[in-house]
């Protein structure tokens, strides 16, 4: 589909809601540069907990600035160990502000070929993009996200339990909702979308048919 205009797509969530599946489904669909900020977070997780000493401020703020979407796709920044980390690091208020202008570019400058931009993320709708033409808030229960936390962490071999996935997503929801630097939250102006008994189709198609009632009104 070829758009007039650039969009620009803001995803806030809690961890294991589906957000990054929906995300994935809608940049293809739209053709839009896909973002998913939590991993710039678990990259910076990443160096502090393989290279803890080495790892300081300093040398953090190179490696972001040089950050491309390729260093995003390791594996390793999958680990449930490195997404508890990051949620402790984002709390930072400097950390944030590293990442902070990749992810402007991203929203606002993506590569030519795209339509738009769409990132997800904990404050994507209102301190990322507050003028997207979309917003969703994509959430599920403590229990169904975990379930799906916990099938995907098997899936790469990890050696945990369902038990210890719900623990670790409480404990994130937790730091996440109440932290005092950019907190996730649903603003007033996002979507709700709850995906507990959605499948990822049906909430694609949800997703879908509320933005091209706005596009192509
Ligand atoms: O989304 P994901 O689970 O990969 O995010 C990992 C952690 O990074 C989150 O728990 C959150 O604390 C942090 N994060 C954030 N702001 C974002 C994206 C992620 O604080 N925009």
């Amino acid at each position: 589909m070829k758009l007039a205009n650039k969009i620009k797509v803001a995803i806030d969530s809690p961890a294991a809601a589906g957000a990054g599946t929906q995300a994935k489904l809608i940049s293809k669909y739209f053709n839009l540069f896909y973002l998913d900020t939590g991993k710039i977070y678990r990259l910076i997780a990443n160096l502090k907990l393989t290279q803890p000493k080495k790892y300081g401020y300093t040398l953090i703020k190179d490696k972001i600035k040089k950050l491309s979407l390729k260093d995003l796709q390791n594996k390793k920044l999958l680990s449930d160990e490195v997404g508890t980390m990051a949620s402790a690091i984002a709390k930072d208020k400097k950390i944030r502000k590293l990442v902070h202008a990749f992810q402007i570019k991203s929203a606002y400058y993506p590569p030519k070929k795209y339509n738009g931009s769409c990132l997800d993320g904990r404050d994507i709708t209102y301190k990322i993009i507050p003028d997207a033409d979309f917003k969703f808030f994509i959430t599920a229960n403590v229990k169904t996200r975990a379930l799906r936390r916990y099938k995907e962490l098997k899936g790469l071999n990890n050696k945990i339990s369902l038990s210890d996935v719900q623990k670790s997503i409480k404990k994130r929801d937790k730091t996440d909702y109440n932290r005092k630097v950019s907190p996730l939250m649903k603003t007033k102006d996002s979507i709700l979308i709850n995906t507990t008994n959605l499948t990822k189709r049906s909430c694609f198609l949800k997703i879908k048919q509320i933005m091209n009632r706005k596009l192509k009104a």
